[in-house]
């Protein structure tokens, strides 16, 4: 990001206009480019065979089962799409108070990841490392008397990461936001000989309602007892977010996430001028439902959409950007 000299200047000798006046024009002088490159694919899985379910509230996004996540991984990188970003509808049943499935290496994610490394060896795959998809209490780690623990977390996430990474995924991201994790997980991979995975924190990350559609999507959205108040940031702070950047880089990660993206773009602005590290924005559920609910009802154009918040991350400085609209806007782009 330049920054801009501000030196006297005056219409009429200058008109903003003059080069917006043609497609040729506006095209060479384009400051930030959006493609298929940029974009992680956010998908959402169900254990079965040949399962495509609606996921409520998110028209265009699907549960799907390991068989129909191969054939994604598979149409991603036919459209240019380097990564996946997968995430575990769990039922009540397989839930338990410690999570324990989060460590079962037989689990969804583990069995999908297998088969999409199989399939499609060239596509990357990213994790969530938390518990709220295996919790029956919906929060991100264990809870006692009403309190999340934090390094009593903290252990059972390192041993998550290890069991993900094992299983083929290349890049663990946290998502749990306890203090220390990712220290104490880089030297769990490193320990269980897995130096050459990545972490990808999500270091600012929001106590935000628009993970709505999210929560429902993996099962969570009945259980979740309370907020997430305790260990998800505050909307209203921003210096505390690059706290939580500086802590995790100090620690080891690799790049940083901001959480959700579109009202939070100050935070991405700030985190890539300050640290200069790779830098992603996730797009959450409840911004895919704004956008996909305000499109399909005709009120916004939604293809437009699409393209117009994802290359506004751009703008803001993402490197790269974690969407449900991934396929659906590297269609739009090709
Ligand atoms: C939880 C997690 C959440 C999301 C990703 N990982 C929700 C939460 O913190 O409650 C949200 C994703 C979305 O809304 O699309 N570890």
């Amino acid at each position: 990001m330049s920054k801009l000299a501000f030196t006297p200047r005056h219409y009429p000798a200058t008109r903003l206009r003059r080069p917006r006046a043609q497609t040729w024009s506006r095209n060479l002088m384009r400051e930030t480019r959006l493609s298929p490159d940029d974009l992680i694919w956010a998908i959402v899985l169900k254990d079965g065979k040949g399962v495509k379910e609606p996921v409520d509230h998110m028209n265009g996004v699907f549960r799907l089962s390991p068989d129909e996540a191969v054939k994604a991984a598979q149409e991603a990188r036919a459209l240019g799409i380097n990564a996946l970003a997968l995430f575990p509808y769990t039922d009540r049943g397989q839930r338990s108070a410690d999570g324990a499935e989060a460590l079962n290496s037989d689990n969804l994610m583990c069995r999908t990841a297998k088969a999409i490394k199989d399939a499609v060896p060239d596509v990357g795959l990213i994790c969530d490392v938390a518990l709220d998809p295996y919790t029956d209490h919906g929060h991100d780690g264990l809870m006692q008397d009403g309190i999340i623990l934090n390094d009593e977390t903290v252990e059972v996430l390192c041993r998550q990461a290890v069991v993900q990474a094992e299983a083929g995924f290349d890049i663990v991201a946290p998502s749990d936001m306890m203090d220390g994790r990712i220290g104490k997980i880089r030297e769990a991979l490193d320990g269980a000989g897995l130096g050459d995975r990545q972490i990808m924190s999500y270091a600012v990350k929001y106590a935000s309602c628009f993970y709505g559609p999210y929560r429902g999507a993996i099962g969570s959205g009945d259980l979740l007892k309370g907020d997430k108040k305790t260990y998800q940031m505050d909307p209203a702070n921003a210096d505390e977010g690059l706290h939580e950047v500086a802590l995790d880089l100090a620690e080891g990660a690799d790049s940083v996430m901001v959480k959700p993206g579109m009202p939070y773009l100050d935070m991405i602005t700030r985190v890539k001028q300050t640290f200069g590290v790779p830098t992603y924005a996730f797009q959450v559920s409840g911004e895919y439902a704004m956008i996909a609910m305000a499109g399909d009802a005709g009120a916004i154009n939604r293809d437009q959409a699409i393209l117009e918040s994802l290359v506004c991350f751009r703008r803001a400085g993402a490197d790269g950007i974690i969407s449900y609209f991934a396929k659906e806007a590297a269609e739009l782009m090709t």
